[in-house]
């Protein structure tokens, strides 16, 4: 597995501590809040393990999984849910928890669709944020780390479903998806 990684970019140790940053920081803005997590399954899962053990006032979490509609390169800004939230999010104060925001196309439609759940507030946190591709203007609260425009992989995020449990954030060789 890693011998298909051409560079690690950010390993275990400076992702954990970013992410203790970021928990710190969520702990005092909401504090007094209903905070509840909403973790894009399934990139994020790593992110959002550690993240909430971060966090220390209350808060719960839930998940959606969307797909994009149509092949990736041509993509409508519509998504497809495969999984809803189990709970209702209104009046809650919503953070939504994702790997990576590339075009951000995905994150603008499912902002919209939970937004108009009523919750009291509706922010994003990314792990990964790759500025140069954004298509969609979305806000983002709380950014882990802006990175340069190769396709990574570990930390749970994926290609075709694999590398997702590297411990840390590595470049993929292009030899193994071109
Ligand atoms: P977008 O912001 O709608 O273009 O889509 C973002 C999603 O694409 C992320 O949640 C990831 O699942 C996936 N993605 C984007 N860039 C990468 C990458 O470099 N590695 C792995 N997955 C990526
Ligand atoms: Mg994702």
């Amino acid at each position: 597995m890693r011998e298909d990684i051409k560079k690690i970019l950010l390993d275990e140790e400076k992702i954990s501590k970013k992410i203790k940053e970021i928990g710190k920081n969520i702990s005092e803005d909401y504090k007094g809040k209903e905070l509840i997590l909403i973790g894009v399954l399934k990139g994020s899962v790593m992110y959002m393990a550690e993240l909430m053990k971060q966090i220390d006032i209350p808060c719960t979490m839930d998940f959606m999984s969307v797909s994009s509609y149509g092949n990736s390169t041509t993509s409508s800004g519509v998504v497809k849910i495969l999984k809803d939230l189990d709970a209702s999010i209104e009046g809650k104060d919503v953070l939504i928890v994702e790997d990576i925001i590339d075009s951000g196309i995905t994150l603008k439609y499912l902002a919209q669709y939970l937004r108009a759940k009523n919750p009291n507030s509706l922010e994003i946190t990314t792990l990964l944020n790759k500025p140069e591709r954004r298509k969609a203007d979305i806000e983002v609260k709380y950014i882990g780390f802006e990175v340069p425009d190769y396709f990574l992989v570990g930390y749970g995020l994926d290609y075709a479903e694999k590398y997702r449990n590297l411990p840390f954030i590595g470049i993929l060789k292009e030899e193994i998806y071109k």
